[in-house]
């Protein structure tokens, strides 16, 4: 049990402090809206991406289009919330992680070495459900791949990683 003199000082604090802390809390939160992460919004694909310099069966393209694309791509679909910070600091973050380690768009500059190892790379992530992010998914269920999806997949970025040189 308070007594009532701790209630009362309870009550004092609350009164004295819960306002400056929620003007505070409201107004970093407007600034931090202030600061908007650059877009991944290219106009142009590239001359290099994936699809022109390899045949890419049409499934595959579509499966890497809505589950890949927007993070391992130079153009992302944004959806609303990406406007509200943090959220779009937090989506931005996964884009460029993302992009670094493997973009469609800039396939045909990776060295021919550097090619296979992210077409082996493709296939393991898929069947250790490592991608798409689980974060992803859970908001796009479209990313969400069948057991169809991820065997075609697999199967093709296994043959991709295996029969690479001969298209050079
Ligand atoms: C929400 C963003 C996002 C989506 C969607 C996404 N990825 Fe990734 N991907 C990342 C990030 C971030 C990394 C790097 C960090 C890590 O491995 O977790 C990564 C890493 C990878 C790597 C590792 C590359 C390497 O050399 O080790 C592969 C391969 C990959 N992703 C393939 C895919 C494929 C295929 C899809 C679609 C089925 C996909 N990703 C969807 C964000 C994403």
């Amino acid at each position: 049990m308070l007594t009532q003199w701790q209630a009362i000082t309870i009550k004092n604090l609350r009164m004295n402090y819960l306002r400056p802390f929620l003007i505070v809390l409201i107004t970093f939160f407007v600034l931090i809206q202030l600061y908007r992460p650059v877009r991944n919004n290219s106009q142009s694909n590239g001359e290099k991406t994936l699809n022109q310099i390899y045949p890419v069966p049409k499934e595959v393209s579509q499966i890497l289009s809505k589950a890949c694309y927007d993070c391992h791509s130079n153009k992302t679909n944004y959806p609303w919330y990406a406007n509200i910070q943090p959220v779009g600091w937090y989506i931005s973050q996964h884009i460029s992680e993302g992009k670094q380690e493997l973009n469609f768009d800039e396939f045909g500059y990776y060295s021919i070495k550097r090619q296979k190892n992210k077409f082996k790379a493709i296939a393991s992530q898929i069947e250790d459900n490592a991608m798409p992010l689980a974060s992803y998914s859970r908001i796009h269920p479209e990313a969400e791949l069948t057991k169809a999806e991820k065997e075609l997949i697999v199967k093709w970025a296994r043959s991709m990683s295996d029969s690479i040189q001969s298209f050079k």
